[in-house]
């Protein structure tokens, strides 16, 4: 078997794998979900997530990708066979299921980038993205016509993602974050120290971002629990768990390696960049509900409304430089979000290439066009809401199964001693027991009881007022479609198969 690519240096894997957890979600959805949940309270539902969830998981997840050196199929079917199917979700899910759409998002960006060369989106922002620009329909049925821009837009994400990832890990991917993240942190301290000093920024701030309202985060209501399961679904989306990216990652690592103290960079940092853009978010706002002399909770909106509505409003408002704060900003969501979507094709080309010996240039162009082609549907006039519900079901509930997947797989099924021997061989760290508790119990549990809470929200309130027929066939749809092809992908046997080095020790 040809020996398996490698990073040329540490520095350019983790870069890699904060380029995948940083994206479009650190940037509005972190921001927006802090506010809506208490502001600065909201932090310690998210650091509790981060430390019982988002820390165990990432090392269980990049663990199994190293000592399996494997994509997600191939180390679910060497501990247990039964389960490929389950490893074959995670990539499908996270191609099928996010990517089609995330390059959609990417491709609204790369056009607001170029309407913020002369603000064409005019004074009636809400109006002009809606009307003019997605052109929205009726209802995710009615899907109307493709809209050209959003498919160009498109297109050209697809294309740059063709062209990096079919370059291979080390000068493609690795040499692409080494460019790429230099110019996402420096553009997005240019920003924050933009934002800030605006005026009626910092009070802002002070006042919705750093201020705590205990009462928002109270489980004995059912509001407070909300904000729980929120901040547990915030961390595994922006840490990207539960999707197989980080483990494909770490298959293309040297076998010594520091799994412990890796993890912890790439969660910390992660966390670390969305808490400081969210200055940015609050100080523009700030600033433009202090000029209009409106309140920050008529300012504020969640979602795409945030980057694609309130945004290009308080653009068009700042004292100077309008046009070049824009750019700057949809720049940064365009390097965030390509350099995600970078590892959400990988994922799925390396487990084909794992499992089906095939040339992997010929399967990443392959599913570049079949990519690019899956994508056009959120590109029409519904597409806006085809993609809210998709995302919605696979954020909430793709995603916490695969990281319970995990946590049972390496757990109880590979046993979290071989594991832990693993990582404290490969690397100078020892890691704490309590990691063992954590994978095995805790972390399964509050997964399971933050499933348990989102179904029964589910069926108490239709998401976002959808009738509840689109969302049985479009969600539920997306989950049984996605879930078929991973267990029709599992049944084909294995060209490749070999058994773990570890194993045959
Ligand atoms: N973490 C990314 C974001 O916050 C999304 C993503 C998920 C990227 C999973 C890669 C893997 O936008």
């Amino acid at each position: 078997m040809a020996e398996r690519q490698q990073w040329g240096s540490r520095i350019g894997f983790l870069l890699a794998a904060i380029g995948s957890a940083v994206g479009l979600g650190n940037i509005w959805r972190f921001s927006y979900m802090a506010y809506e949940n208490g502001g600065g309270a909201f932090l310690i539902p998210y650091i509790i997530a981060f430390v019982l969830a988002g820390v165990p998981l990432m090392i269980l997840e990049y663990a199994l990708g190293h000592r399996e050196k494997a994509s997600p199929p191939l180390a679910f079917a060497r501990i247990k066979p039964l389960w490929e199917s389950l490893g074959w979700w995670m990539p499908v899910v996270t191609f099928f299921g996010i990517n089609l759409f995330y390059t959609v998002i990417v491709g609204w960006c790369m056009n607001y980038f170029v309407f913020s060369f002369d603000l064409s989106w005019g004074n009636q922002t809400e109006q002009f993205f809606q009307d003019e620009f997605l052109q929205i329909s009726k209802g995710p049925f009615d899907i109307g016509n493709i809209v050209l821009p959003i498919l160009a837009g498109t297109a050209f994400t697809w294309l740059l993602c063709w062209i990096i990832c079919f370059r291979k890990i080390s000068s493609g991917i690795e040499k692409a974050s080494m460019i790429f993240m230099p110019i996402l942190f420096l553009l997005t301290l240019v920003l924050v120290a933009w934002s800030v000093q605006l005026e009626g920024a910092w009070e802002a701030i002070k006042k919705h971002y750093l201020s705590f309202d205990f009462s928002k985060i109270d489980v004995g209501t059912a509001s407070g629990r909300k904000v729980w399961v929120d901040a547990f679904g915030q961390i595994f989306f922006s840490l990207g768990l539960g999707f197989g990216v980080i483990a494909t990652y770490s298959s293309y690592l040297p076998r010594k390696t520091n799994i412990i103290s890796g993890a912890l960079t790439i969660c910390s940092v992660n966390c670390l960049y969305s808490f400081i853009a969210g200055f940015a978010v609050f100080g523009t706002i700030g600033y433009m509900s202090s000029v209009n002399g409106i309140p920050f909770e008529e300012a504020i909106k969640g979602g795409t409304g945030l980057a694609f509505v309130v945004y290009p409003e308080a653009i068009n408002q700042l004292p100077a430089f309008n046009k070049l704060f824009g750019a700057v900003f949809f720049l940064i969501l365009i390097v965030a979000g390509l350099s995600s979507a970078i590892s959400l094709t990988e994922t799925l080309t390396c487990s084909i290439s794992d499992k089906f010996k095939v040339n992997r240039g010929r399967i990443t162009t392959l599913f570049c066009v079949v990519g690019f082609l899956g994508s056009l549907i959120f590109t029409t006039q519904g597409g806006i809401m085809i993609l809210d519900i998709v995302d919605h079901f696979i954020g909430n509930y793709a995603l916490i199964i695969g990281g319970i997947a995990e946590c049972l797989l390496v757990g109880w099924f590979l046993t979290s001693i071989k594991m832990r021997r693993h990582i404290d061989e490969v690397g100078t760290q020892k890691l704490l027991p309590i990691w063992d508790i954590a994978i095995r119990y805790i972390t399964p549990s509050i997964l399971f009881i933050i499933l348990g809470v989102g179904l029964f929200n589910e069926i108490k309130a239709p998401y976002e007022g959808y009738e509840m027929k689109a969302l049985i066939i479009i969600g539920v749809g997306a989950l049984l479609l996605t879930y078929t092809l991973a267990f029709i992908l599992s049944r084909f046997s294995w060209k490749n198969y070999s058994r773990s080095v570890n194993d045959q020790q």
